[in-house]
């Protein structure tokens, strides 16, 4: 499967960061069910325009049962993350909803979206393969994201095998884009004046990836499912925090200021080897996307 089409996808978490874009561009050659509480009505109404058919639910609680039970492909997008660190809610969420989810569906294919913020945090030295040791490396910023995901993880790990469901994890690093991330933060950051809060183990780096790069190889990985599931990272080649700063001020004239802490998130920078021998490698480089992001979100900001 190279593109997918004509097929019946569900979507959780379809307004946020990642999915909102994938969610459209999918919408366009298939049936597109979303899932969420649409907290965000404006999403919501590009995604119904789109012909995506939302289903409001609250994913720490629903039991799936307002969902229709024949869908080829899931994509698991959805994150809650409170900063109020509300655990019951968050191992819920993030974790419980998996296996119901799952349950309900039972699809050919279920891509699980995790994180690179499972990994124990070991700073820029090597690059983190998917057997390294987990931990909590966003605790100062996201009190329950890693522990959560780390359990999302062992309920999609368990579910794929009672269920028989081909599965995929991938471990995403720095998704970004028209849509925004991390460095479209940052920009907004350099555009108010603000400090960027960098770990003084340096470079801060991570393997961002481009939208454009996440819609092309979400096919491959759900082609790549498999139980028990196939567990890979998710990212782009290697850039730091510093590195697309500063291009961010090349491209328009913003000084980044940074100020050095240790109560923030550090380097997670990942190997990628199995994702290549997987699903291949990325085609949009750091430097092109990053201006590619500047240019969309602010157009007025870019010299000449
Ligand atoms: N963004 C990053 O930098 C990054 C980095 C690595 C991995 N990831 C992973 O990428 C995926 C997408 O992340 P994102 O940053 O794009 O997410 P996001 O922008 O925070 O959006 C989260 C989505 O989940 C939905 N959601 C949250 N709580 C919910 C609940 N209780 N019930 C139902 N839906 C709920 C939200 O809609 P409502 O609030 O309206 O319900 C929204 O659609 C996640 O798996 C995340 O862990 C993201």
């Amino acid at each position: 499967m190279t593109a997918l089409s004509g097929a019946k996808i569900l979507v959780t978490g379809p307004t946020g960061q990642v999915a909102l874009p994938l969610t459209l561009s999918l919408a366009a050659k298939n049936d597109v069910w979303g899932v969420a509480r649409f907290t965000d009505a404006a999403a919501r109404e590009r995604l119904e325009t789109a012909g995506v058919t939302c289903v409001g639910a609250d994913l720490a609680t629903t039991d799936f049962a307002e969902l229709p039970t024949d869908f080829d492909y899931v994509l698991n997008l959805a994150v809650a993350k409170g900063g109020d660190a509300d655990w019951d809610r968050d191992l819920a969420a993030n974790g419980e909803s998996i296996a119901l989810l799952m349950a309900r569906t039972t699809p050919k294919a279920f891509l699980h979206c995790s994180s690179t913020a499972v990994y124990q945090h070991v700073g820029p030295t090597h690059p983190l393969v998917e057997t390294d040791p987990l931990g909590d490396n966003h605790r100062m910023m996201f009190p329950t994201y890693s522990l959560a995901k780390i359990s999302a993880e062992v309920v999609a790990r368990a579910a794929a095998r009672d269920h028989g469901v081909p599965t995929t994890i991938a471990r995403l690093n720095v998704p970004y884009g028209d849509n925004g991330g991390w460095p479209g933060w940052h920009l907004e950051f350099m555009k108010a004046g603000h400090p960027i809060t960098l770990h003084p183990q340096r470079p801060n780096l991570f393997n961002p990836i481009h939208e454009d790069d996440i819609f092309a190889t979400v096919p491959r990985l759900l082609d790549a499912a498999s139980v028990p599931a196939t567990i890979v990272n998710w990212g782009g080649e290697p850039a730091s925090i510093e590195e697309w700063c500063g291009l961010m001020g090349e491209l328009t004239g913003l000084v980044p200021t940074f100020e050095e802490t240790p109560n923030t998130i550090g380097s997670v920078f990942v190997d990628l080897t199995k994702m290549h021998d997987i699903v291949g490698g990325t085609e949009v480089g750091w430097r092109d996307g990053i201006r590619r992001m500047v240019e969309a979100r602010h157009p007025e900001l870019l010299h000449g």
